[in-house]
């Protein structure tokens, strides 16, 4: 029978009975969570994963991170892109394991984590922010997700070009992406695809004329609507919590 025993350093999630999570670290030492109160974190060394264990007089079960953990749990500074989003991004663009990809910005690193979660092991993810202390805090959560060995990190303004060359697949999250356009062309191998996410429809508009103008084909313009259904017995209904909106995508191929 394989036993998945927790460690000494690890991130592991605990799930109460409402499906509520908390991402801690499992390591010898009594101290205030966030959203647990006073907690001996040290319990969490006797258990494995998938356990039921009481922490500061709760139950919760313990997880190992998923990716969608690790996301949902993260430290946030900038607005993140969403699970229904990254994962649209990453099969539209063709990003699997080898592919390298450039993104900016950085922010909270979300796309950062699941770009780094699919290209692995052997690819690469180039990740551009302007800003230090949004660079710092997506460094922090793509750690504890354990990716680190799969990004490389770089302060600057990626409008004003890059380095990169042949890269499979660009992703713009920023508030100007078609400024970022022209970069994009220059650094994509022939065949490889852009995404930009952005929240307003008038940056659509921008974006897909700058596309057009600078020779993107097969430009394709989107928004995914997720609507989560509660499940009860002769009652099931979308669930009225529903996020209403978080943003567009625009893909498009660059052929050179
Ligand atoms: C909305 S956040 C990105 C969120 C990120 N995709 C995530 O899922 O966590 C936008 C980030 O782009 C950065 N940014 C804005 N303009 C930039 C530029 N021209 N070059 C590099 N980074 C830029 C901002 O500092 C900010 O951290």
């Amino acid at each position: 029978l394989y036993v998945d025993r927790i460690k000494e350093g690890d991130i592991v999630i605990l799930m109460d009975d409402e499906g509520r999570k908390l991402r801690v670290r499992a390591e010898k030492v009594t101290k205030k969570v966030k959203g647990l109160g006073v907690a001996n974190l040290g319990k969490l060394l006797e258990a494995s994963f998938g356990d039921r264990v009481t922490v500061a007089a709760k139950e919760f079960t313990v997880l190992r991170p998923s990716i969608v953990d690790s996301i949902e749990t993260m430290e946030r500074r900038a607005q993140i892109i969403v699970p229904k989003d990254a994962a649209y991004i990453l099969l539209h663009c063709d990003i699997g394991s080898g592919s390298l990809v450039v993104e900016a910005g950085s922010g909270s690193g979300a796309l950062t984590t699941v770009l780094a979660w699919a290209v692995a092991p052997n690819g690469k993810v180039v990740s551009y922010d302007n800003r230090e202390e949004h660079q710092a805090v997506a460094r922090r959560n793509i750690e504890r997700a354990g990716l680190s060995g799969l990004v490389e990190w770089k302060m600057g303004d990626l409008t004003e070009g890059i380095v990169e060359t042949g890269v499979d697949a660009f992703v713009l999250d920023i508030g100007n992406p078609w400024d970022g356009v022209d970069t994009a062309a220059k650094a994509l191998r022939k065949g490889g695809h852009l995404a930009t996410f952005s929240p307003t429809a008038n940056q659509v508009e921008t974006t897909v004329k700058a596309m057009r103008e600078r020779g993107f084909v097969g430009i394709q313009a989107s928004e995914l609507i997720h609507r989560e259904m509660v499940v009860i017995d002769g009652g099931i209904r979308p669930s009225f919590d529903m996020r209403g909106h978080s943003g567009y995508i625009c893909i498009a191929r660059w052929l050179g």
